[in-house]
């Protein structure tokens, strides 16, 4: 890797979403440091690997971005690695599908610790690194279209996605004088583990088969099929880049037209 080779972390990266953008900013020449839970080692080694065989160089490492001491450790082993950081991928996040009178207290605090504490902390520990440096750099955090209008059943992970729009504005307008331009992506329905999960609870509730909910939902995409990563890798890429220097505070959905922002 060569000494003005950008650094960038992604978070939830050993599959999915996450997975496409690792594996789309190793291709765009960055040095990507693939983080995710411990459990998802054998996932994290393959998305290393398969940046490699691209050409392309990474690091692979654990994390778990509801801990700040943790998410602080992967930025100390990200500049270990890379000599500094550049972009910061805050794309770990979960889903639950229940509804609002039969949630569970436990389900909520853990939906919150990880998809909004998680992406504060993953913001934070960013800046503090850019301004550390003196360098600016670039955060980009994981939304959805459910941070513009919820799905029902799915209501707590919509109001995860509308706070991780509101950090996003705050960050953008407190950091901004240090070179930091803070981004969301806004995906709509791609076909990951998430979705699968979210097609059989769904389905489980309106009395579905597998398939069906997915489908349902499908019938509201503009541009006619389901998402890939790859869909939402391209806006994360360029978010990431030079490109969107002047581009800031902004949720993008990526949704196919399901939602208008
Ligand atoms: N799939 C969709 O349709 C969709 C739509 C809108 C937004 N999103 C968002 O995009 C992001 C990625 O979604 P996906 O569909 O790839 O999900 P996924 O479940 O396939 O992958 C998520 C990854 O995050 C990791 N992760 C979970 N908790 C973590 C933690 N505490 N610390 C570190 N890593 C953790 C998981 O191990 C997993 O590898 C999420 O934030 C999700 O909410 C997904």
């Amino acid at each position: 890797m060569s000494e003005n080779t950008r650094v960038a972390i992604v978070t939830g990266a050993a599959r999915g979403i996450g997975r496409g953008i690792a594996e789309r900013l190793g291709r765009d020449g960055l040095h990507v440091i693939v983080a995710d839970l411990p459990y998802a080692q054998e996932g994290i080694a393959d998305v290393v690997d398969t940046i490699k065989e691209a050409g392309g160089t990474a690091t692979g490492a654990t994390v778990d971005v509801a801990n700040e001491e943790s998410v602080k450790a992967l930025v100390a082993a990200a500049v270990e690695a890379g000599g500094q950081l550049d972009v910061f991928i805050a794309n770990a996040g979960i889903a639950q599908v229940e509804t609002l009178l039969d949630y569970k207290v436990e389900d909520f605090e853990k939906i919150f610790d990880v998809n909004v504490k998680g992406v504060f902390f993953s913001y934070r520990a960013a800046a503090e690194q850019f301004i550390k440096q003196g360098t600016g750099g670039k955060i980009v955090g994981a939304a959805s279209i459910v941070a513009f209008k919820p799905f029902a059943l799915l209501g707590p992970y919509s109001a995860t996605k509308w706070a991780v729009r509101g950090l996003t504005q705050a960050a953008a307008m407190e950091w901004a004088e240090h070179g930091i331009t803070v981004n969301a992506y806004g995906p709509g329905i791609v076909g990951t583990a998430m979705w699968d999960l979210i097609d059989e609870k769904l389905g489980a509730k309106q009395g579905l088969q597998k398939g069906e909910a997915l489908a349902e939902n499908a019938k509201s995409i503009l541009l006619g099929r389901v998402s890939v990563p790859d869909d939402v890798a391209r806006m994360v890429s360029f978010l990431s880049s030079e490109d969107s220097d002047y581009v800031t505070g902004q949720t993008m959905l990526v949704d196919g037209g399901i939602e208008f922002s």
